[in-house]
């Protein structure tokens, strides 16, 4: 029975860590306080925020834009009555870790 774990250490080469760290990042940035992936909670689920943004160019320079200065900055609520906060209320999220997010929650 060596082959089933092969393929294992195969795909876990074969894919980078990427989808599991971003979404390990998530947590750590307390992003599912508010969102979830599945149904909306008192913001809207990244797959409909992914939805939203498909084809669009500037999604990632905007979503960037609105996860490190929350959605008054970048012209919201853009969803609902609820806006994200800045960061004075969340863990500070850097630029490079928003941009990481952003890819996330795109990808959702
Ligand atoms: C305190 C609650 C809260 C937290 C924490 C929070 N969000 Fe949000 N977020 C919201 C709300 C509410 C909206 C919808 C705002 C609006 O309608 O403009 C939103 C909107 C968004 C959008 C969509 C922007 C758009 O214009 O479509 C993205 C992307 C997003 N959040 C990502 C994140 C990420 C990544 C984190 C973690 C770093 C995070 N949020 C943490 C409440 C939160």
């Amino acid at each position: 029975m060596k082959t089933p774990l092969i393929l294992c250490l195969a795909m876990a080469s074969a894919f980078p860590m990427d989808a599991m760290s971003s979404e390990k990042m998530a947590q750590d940035k307390q992003c599912f306080g508010c969102h979830s992936t599945k149904p909306d909670g008192a913001a809207p689920s990244f797959q409909k925020i992914a939805q939203h943004w498909k084809g669009n160019k500037d999604a990632e320079a905007k979503l960037v834009a609105t996860i490190r200065q929350g959605s008054n900055a970048t012209g919201g609520p853009h969803w609902n009555k609820a806006t994200m906060p800045d960061q004075a209320e969340r863990p500070l999220v850097s630029e490079a870790e928003a941009k990481q997010l952003a890819k996330w929650v795109l990808s959702q």
